[in-house]
């Protein structure tokens, strides 16, 4: 008698877990990646991160709740922040802006970024640095103390529906987030993370930003529309609270097929 059995099912495994493997490939920092390389995983996991909802990452509905325009004394912090994970080389985390709440205009030194809508919408102001980078991606201050002359590019408005916003060391590399209607929630892949980069003997700080009104003429160039940008302490409007993230874990070695 011949006994079959049907093969095991085959291991799925959640769509964040092939996102966090994708990005830790990505972007991990090794010199015998080849652009073309780099490219093309970058493209993929442009492609995936734009298939993901909030119910992927089992995102805490309460967090989501519309309880009006933030109030601080009611609401606690107006920004929520959870990290998924982070490496050397990769931060994968959510932030949660609450009704009427803003990301102050912040840059990304040196870094790229993908940021996607998981719910609500946000509108999102970006700006180019023309000035010349130094190694860490924060520009070299060109005789005027703190200003930096920038590309300010269209705001776009995003909401869930929409594909990730893509920001990289020397485009869009600064910006300003809006919630629009209600709390807005994004998932935000970083690389390399903010803080100490040990590769390069560096302190990847976060620097904050507001356009200049008035005063100087912008900075004269061929095209677009350029604008100053001073260099501002950390808004005492902005701060974050925590939450625990809940969702698939996400492993330095996970891969695809959820080994
Ligand atoms: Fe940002």
């Amino acid at each position: 008698m011949c006994t079959s059995f049907p093969p095991f099912p085959p291991v799925m495994t959640s769509l964040i877990r092939q996102i966090g493997a994708l990005a830790v490939r990505t972007f991990r920092r090794e010199p015998q990646t080849s652009s073309s390389n780099f490219m093309s995983q970058y493209e993929q996991l442009y492609n995936i991160l734009n298939t993901i909802k909030a119910e992927d990452i089992n995102l805490d509905p309460s967090l989501l709740e519309d309880r009006g325009t933030f109030n601080p004394r009611r609401d606690g912090a107006p920004v929520t922040y959870m990290q998924l994970y982070e490496d050397s080389d990769v931060t994968i985390c959510v932030f949660i802006l609450k009704k009427g709440v803003r990301l102050p205009m912040h840059d990304h030194p040196g870094m790229h970024g993908l940021l996607k809508v998981l719910h609500g919408s946000v509108a999102v102001q970006s700006y180019s640095f023309i000035a010349n980078m130094s190694m860490d991606g924060v520009p070299v201050n060109q005789s005027l103390s703190g200003m930096f002359p920038a590309r300010k590019h269209e705001a776009v408005t995003v909401s869930a529906s929409d594909p990730a916003c893509r920001l990289l060391p020397e485009k869009q590399n600064v910006h300003e987030i809006r919630s629009l209607n209600g709390p807005a929630a994004f998932l935000d892949i970083l690389a390399p993370p903010y803080g100490t980069d040990k590769r390069l003997g560096i302190e990847r700080d976060c620097h904050y930003y507001q356009e200049l009104v008035g005063g100087f003429p912008p900075p004269q160039v061929p095209e677009g529309r350029l604008v100053w940008l001073v260099n501002v302490p950390s808004p005492t409007d902005f701060w974050c609270d925590q939450a625990e993230y809940s969702g698939p874990p996400i492993e330095e070695d996970s891969d695809e097929n959820g080994s």
